[in-house]
């Protein structure tokens, strides 16, 4: 078969396939755990769900601008001024199917093939290969100090002549690091410096613990112009554990908003009416989900963490934020994908390999599930790989006996 050279070079989402392999062992009847899912179990929000059933109840669900519905748009400008303190006019605003499409959006509109997108290592799975969907290269740049927090002296030995944009995600997937303000700080002003788009995908800016607070890159940003190639990224998938309603958005300079909004009329006339709607009404309606979802989340994060201390030559960074800790299994195989695969046949326990977000002997395991499913999940990852522990192990009724060295 014939295909372009640009979808050759595109690999299958790791994160929607492990999805995939859950669903096929639980419908086989399999007890899996999975603990590689990126989404929150929580309802979504009342309020979504009622301003969606009034459109779909009213029977007229039409197109919408493609850049978003009004309503969308004013609610989208209130969430900025809350929580960055900026009143953006609804023309530096775009509403998208999803935080991905208007990641993927904002990149088709100032990529050229063969220029450069840079970004900190471990990513999230989608950056390197949106960057090759535009026929541009993917940049990682490992921490040369080992840690999960990038510094901005290993990102300037990275950027030459064909950078072009640079991607920031904190707190971050899959790490859970969440970037000092001093490093917002100084990548707003390095980009501005060098002419760079910086892209701040802000989508766990508010599933964040310990007392920390969201910081705003718009603090640093000097150039509040039409000029600034600041393109910030958020959405209502997991702070309001909406994800399957694809609702993101974008806000930036007016003429990036309009190239942006020409280039997704033509993909996909703008997302769904109804999705929009729903987006309203949660964006609107009473916060407190978001609150407690991020509560669960940081008392999930404690259990994960103590559990995994607790595990014989894994090595953990606490995360700082969202629903991922990315902890070093490395002295049980290298090789993550090798490893990911064997803890699902051997105990049927979903895991995401770390060299899917570019850093090996990793894997990323989600605590956005049951504290049920987080310990029972880690005992069996700690009866498949530790050999200390006890030889059998009971899954339900099944017991399990080990037979590998
Ligand atoms: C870092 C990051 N950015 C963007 C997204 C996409 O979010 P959405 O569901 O709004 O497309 C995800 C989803 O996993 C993510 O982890």
């Amino acid at each position: 078969m014939s295909i372009s050279l640009i979808a050759k070079s595109i690999g299958e989402s790791a994160t929607l396939k492990l999805n995939e392999i859950a669903a096929i062992l639980r419908e086989k009847g399999d007890p899996v755990i999975h603990l590689g899912g990126g989404e929150p179990k929580s309802r979504s929000p009342i309020d979504a769900l009622v301003a969606a059933s009034g459109l779909l109840n009213s029977g007229e669900i039409r197109y919408t601008p493609a850049d978003g519905i009004p309503a969308l748009k004013k609610a989208i400008i209130r969430y900025t001024e809350e929580f960055y303190g900026r009143v953006p006019e609804p023309e530096n605003v775009m509403a998208s199917g999803g935080a991905k499409q208007a990641i993927m959006v904002a990149l088709q509109a100032v990529l050229n093939p063969q220029e450069e997108v840079i970004f900190p290592a471990p990513y999230w799975v989608s950056y390197p290969e949106m960057a090759k969907l535009c026929g541009a290269i993917p940049v990682p740049v490992l921490p040369e100090d080992g840690t999960f927090y990038p510094r901005l002296q290993d990102i300037e030995q990275k950027v030459g002549s064909y950078t072009k944009a640079d991607i920031i995600n904190s707190p971050n997937n899959p790490s859970g690091a969440m970037y000092s303000e001093q490093f917002i700080a100084d990548i707003v002003d390095f980009c501005e410096r060098r002419d760079l788009y910086l892209i701040v995908d802000d989508i766990y800016h508010r599933l964040i613990f310990d007392g920390r607070r969201p910081i705003n890159c718009y603090n640093y940003a000097k150039d509040k112009s039409e000029n600034s190639r600041l393109i910030v990224v958020n959405g209502v998938s997991k702070q309001y554990a909406m994800t399957g309603f694809r609702i993101g958005w974008a806000v930036a300079n007016k003429k990036l908003i309009e190239v942006m909004t020409n280039i997704q009329g033509h993909q996909t006339s703008g997302p769904s009416a109804l999705l929009q709607r729903a987006a309203v009404g949660a964006l609107n309606g009473v916060q407190s989900s978001v609150e407690s979802l991020r509560v669960t989340l940081e008392n999930n994060r404690n259990i994960m963490i103590e559990r995994l201390n607790a595990f014989d030559g894994v090595r953990v960074t606490k995360p700082d934020g969202t629903f991922y800790c990315f902890a070093d299994f490395s002295v049980y195989g290298k090789d993550s994908t090798k490893l990911a695969n064997s803890l699902v046949d051997k105990v049927q326990v979903v895991t995401v390999p770390g060299v899917e977000f570019g850093m090996e002997g990793y894997l990323r395991l989600s605590y956005c599930g049951s504290i049920k499913d987080i310990i029972d999940g880690i005992e069996r990852m700690k009866w498949a790989l530790d050999l200390n522990s006890p030889n059998e192990l009971y899954i339900g009724d099944r017991k399990l006996v080990r037979d590998w060295t």
